[in-house]
């Protein structure tokens, strides 16, 4: 069972704002690559949106897919990653490289709004995927980005962190600056061997910087296909083995994804006959880290609350 204690403690009751939740952070987490921590965000980010909540998605990938997915991404010229001309858009390298973290009103110059209403983006681009020559000057510590969020929590309800395949010094930023942790894994790909070596970083962490708050919620499978019998028996052994860590939902494969990454378009106004759309819809409810009128209403929108 997963340990939901928590749930209250995070919300903030926001007198005037009508707002129940601030800054809550939320970080998607694997180092394997291609096991949907871009689509994970992607379609939570919509989900909670649609719950008319204020949404960050920071985008913490050099390859950024997130970034192309909600069109904020900037090309820039091969000068500029050179550090020898300004650079088209500033992003989270300047919130690494230029140390604009805690200030808020220079952090607002970082964030975009995005064609979804209700999601903005902290964006990354090609001088972010070439950080880390950059960053041997600089303070390698693991609260860079913690604090630079926490500048700006108040004016979001959520912040979705989409994370590189990797475990490395910016996952690191990532899980120090979280509230919360999921790791998406491929039912093919799976491994508790693997989902050992990310419990054991996030536990290292948290023991180093006394980071007691930052809860795992965690695992769950994608791009699953229910009917076969391989499935079946995985998920049988799963259960057995990791009761703990794993969600009941897992989240269906599904052509109708791949058709909204592949267009840029959001999944909501796409299709919402998606068999993926409604399991993210299941996996935020079994986050359990909504309150009673969110999971209300999205309880009804999936025929389960009248
Ligand atoms: N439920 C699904 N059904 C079908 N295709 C899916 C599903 N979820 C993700 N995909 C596809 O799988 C591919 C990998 O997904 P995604 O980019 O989200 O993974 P990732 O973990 O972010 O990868 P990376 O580690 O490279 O950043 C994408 O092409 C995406 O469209
Ligand atoms: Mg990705």
């Amino acid at each position: 069972m997963i340990d939901q204690s928590y749930k209250y403690e995070k919300f903030m009751f926001y007198m005037g704002k009508g707002s129940k939740y601030m800054g809550i952070v939320i970080s998607v987490i694997n180092n394997k690559g291609g096991v949907a921590k871009t689509t994970s965000v992607l379609l939570l980010a919509e989900l909670l949106a649609y719950l008319d909540q204020k949404v960050l998605v920071v985008d913490l990938d050099g390859q950024s897919n997130v970034s192309l997915a909600l069109h904020a991404y900037v090309e820039e010229a091969e000068s500029s990653i050179m550090g020898r001309t300004v650079p088209n858009q500033e992003n989270i390298f300047e919130v690494f490289v230029d140390r604009l973290r805690g200030r808020k009103e220079i952090m607002s110059r970082v964030i975009y709004p995005t064609n979804i209403k209700g999601i903005s983006i902290l964006p990354s681009n090609k001088r972010f995927g070439r950080i880390e020559s950059c960053l041997m000057d600089c303070y390698k510590g693991p609260f860079i980005l913690s604090k630079a969020l926490r500048a700006i929590k108040e004016d979001f309800n959520f912040i979705l962190i989409d994370n590189a395949p990797a475990l490395d010094f910016f996952t690191m930023n990532s899980i120090a600056a979280s509230d919360y942790i999921i790791t998406p894994v491929r039912e093919d790909g799976f491994s508790k061997k693997g989902l050992k070596e990310i419990l054991d970083v996030i536990n290292d962490i948290k023991e180093e910087h006394d980071l007691d708050h930052v809860k795992f919620l965690g695992t769950f499978l994608t791009q699953v296909d229910p009917r076969t019998n391989i499935f079946k028996e995985r998920i049988h052994d799963y259960e057995r083995s990791i009761p703990d860590l794993l969600f009941k939902t897992y989240i269906r494969k599904d052509t109708k994804i791949t058709q909204m990454e592949s267009k840029f378009i959001p999944m909501l106004s796409h299709s919402l006959e998606s068999n993926a759309l409604l399991d993210y819809c299941h996996l935020l409810l079994e986050m359990n880290i909504l309150c009673e009128p969110e999971d209300y209403k999205l309880r009804k929108s999936i025929g389960e609350a009248k």
